[in-house]
């Protein structure tokens, strides 16, 4: 039994597809959420930019004895591998874990990956499924401009030019006949009734944020780290800019008025030595 809280972190409103999912399957855990929305998007960035912020997000997240902590960001797990390894706490990432998921799935072995830029580089999805089936294949294809579409809340299901930028991407997944897509960076779980509607009922769809939350949930289990406690978990946001678009933006995702759980906080003075 422990009661400290899990630490979640993303480039922006992407991990509140972790934190949704949190919410509801570990209702009793404190969330420590930081959005380092000061600095989105992560996806079009180098690899070195994306960990040098990894490593501040986290630092600024182990200020507050964390018990776990979660990279609710499909680019970081995929690419700042310097940042992952230095963490001193139990720590989830996406890719495996919605790996692991999309190979169970996929009946026909053609999996598709929507992703930012930096993640469909990487091969980090494709890497993580061949590994555990390497017969399986794999169409990968980067999405930067659903990442704003979320930021800037052009996600309801009527959205045309929404619909209209998904369409476009998701052509050369259909075009190869995969079975199943991951949405392989977190902000995508947002538009998922979107993507769902424009690549038809019969693809599975992966959610990276609700993936990740049931290997937490795992490693809580595990080691004995679940807070027993039958209080109601908070959550509390912090965000690396002004918490008043984050705030109008989050009420709606979760689904909850978080407004006075948001707050501003300096991530430039979480910055480490080179
Ligand atoms: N939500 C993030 C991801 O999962 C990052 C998106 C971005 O900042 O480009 O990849």
């Amino acid at each position: 039994m422990d009661k400290r809280p899990i630490g979640v972190f993303d480039s922006g409103l992407g991990g509140l597809s972790a934190v949704k999912a949190m919410l509801k399957y570990l209702p009793n855990e404190d969330i420590i959420y930081f959005g380092d929305t000061g600095r989105v998007p992560y996806g079009t960035r180098s690899e070195k930019i994306i960990d040098i912020y990894a490593k501040e997000d986290i630092a600024f997240l182990e200020n507050f004895n964390c018990k776990l902590i979660v990279a609710a960001c499909g680019t970081v797990s995929s690419v700042a591998k310097n940042a992952i390894s230095q963490v001193k706490e139990p720590f989830v990432e996406v890719v495996t874990p919605a790996s692991e998921a999309a190979v169970k799935a996929t009946k026909n072995n053609k999996i598709g990956v929507m992703g930012t830029s930096a993640t469909i580089n990487s091969n980090s999805y494709l890497k993580a499924i061949q590994k555990i089936n390497p017969d399986i294949h794999v169409s990968g294809v980067s999405c930067p401009m659903l990442v704003s579409l979320v930021e800037n809340n052009w996600i309801d299901d009527d959205d045309k030019i929404a619909v209209e930028i998904i369409k476009r991407y998701i052509k050369p997944l259909l075009a190869d006949d995969v079975d199943t897509i991951i949405l392989g960076c977190t902000h995508f779980p947002h538009l998922a009734p979107i993507i769902s509607r424009v690549a038809g009922n019969k693809i599975n769809l992966i959610d990276t944020g609700y993936e990740a939350v049931m290997k937490a949930k795992q490693i809580l289990l595990n080691y004995n780290l679940a807070n027993e406690s039958h209080h109601l978990g908070n959550a509390d946001y912090y965000i690396s800019d002004k918490t008043q678009n984050f705030s109008q933006i989050a009420n709606t995702l979760l689904g909850m008025d978080i407004s006075d759980r948001a707050k501003f906080v300096d991530i430039n003075k979480f910055q480490l030595p080179e």
